[in-house]
């Protein structure tokens, strides 16, 4: 295998340019030749295809987002999708490629390898939701950044005697949430996994400031039936039945947009030469991610629909400590 491509697709994730940059220059290693696909499968089906070298990804492992660019692609669900797609890579003479993405990019991954396309994905998103890697691309930064948000939002509720609400990321996922709310030290902690009622939320949140806190905070992950925009109006609503005043933030895509840290840098280095040693040696159609302390390669029909499960014994953890 000579020609490889690589692209970026779904929510962006910070640690997609360092798998970018290891899957350019580890194609340059083996003696093949890389091309990038700029917007994701989107950019693919219109052959947005363009030869990339080592120089040309100088630079780029400490920016967040994806040089590449992204998108969420309509088109390549369509029936011909994977068939458009296959004659855009073959159009460029290129024999394999590397998708970098979450569990709808990875879907596409499948339906590419089911077509016979030698294809290997790159586990990547905030989410952490993805079968085949103990922590995806990403997370690692998303975290760190909801980790500051939520110290700078316990400074202002002490002074005020104030609740915090701070909805996170996650899609259907509640592992953003679950971390934050541990390490942020949370009352309570809101997920899809374990849902837990507003008035509950309120009488949790009550008792803290019962205990002597100067605050409470409450972590809500942003797919929970129960999130901001249901928690806040019962606040709002019961206000006068409550000793104290909530504030809500929700903090969406800032935390896409962080600088990746260490970790999510190494684990993109580590992911990306794996995926393209993967297609040298003609292992295709896995996913490849972080098993322990290890790269693994799962194959795609084992990541495929299936969602990876929660530790929730960390909730009971979470709720004891926060005494
Ligand atoms: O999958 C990553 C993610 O950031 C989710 O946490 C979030 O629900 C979704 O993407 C937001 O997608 P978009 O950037 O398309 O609004």
């Amino acid at each position: 295998m000579r020609r490889i491509a690589v692209l970026t697709s779904g929510g962006d994730a910070p640690g997609m340019n360092a798998a970018i940059r290891a899957v350019v220059r580890q194609v340059a290693a083996v003696g093949g030749e890389a091309f990038g696909v700029q917007q994701g499968f989107r950019g693919l089906l219109a052959g947005q295809i363009v030869p990339l070298g080592p120089r040309d990804v100088g630079g780029i492992m400490q920016l967040a987002g994806t040089v590449l660019g992204s998108s969420r692609s309509d088109d390549f669900r369509r029936p011909d999708g994977a068939a458009r797609a296959i004659a855009a890579l073959a159009a460029h003479g290129i024999d394999g490629l590397v998708v970098i993405g979450g569990s709808g990019s990875q879907n596409g991954s499948y339906v590419l390898a089911s077509a016979g396309y030698p294809v290997v994905g790159v586990a990547s998103t905030i989410d952490n939701d993805l079968v085949g890697s103990d922590i995806t691309l990403g997370v690692d930064s998303a975290l760190n950044v909801g980790l500051e948000a939520l110290d700078r939002l316990r400074v202002t509720a002490s002074s005020h005697n104030r609740a915090a609400l701070v909805e996170v990321m996650g899609r259907q996922c509640g592992y953003l949430a679950l971390q934050l709310g541990i390490t942020g030290g949370a009352e309570a902690i809101v997920i899809p996994e374990a849902e837990i009622e507003p008035a509950e939320v309120a009488e949790i949140l009550q008792r803290a400031f019962d205990r002597g806190k100067a605050h409470a905070i409450v972590v809500v992950a942003e797919g929970a039936q129960n999130n901001a925009a249901r928690m806040v109006p019962f606040f709002r609503l019961n206000r006068q039945r409550f000793g104290f005043e909530l504030r809500a933030t929700i903090l969406g895509h800032v935390q896409r947009g962080g600088t990746p840290t260490h970790f999510d840098r190494l684990l993109g280095t580590r992911l990306g030469t794996t995926a393209v040693d993967c297609l040298a040696r003609g292992e295709a159609g896995v996913l490849v991610g972080l098993g322990g302390k290890d790269v693994v390669a799962t194959p795609l029909a084992e990541v495929v629909g299936r969602t990876k499960p929660l530790d929730l014994s960390l909730l009971e953890m979470a709720r004891i400590l926060a005494q």
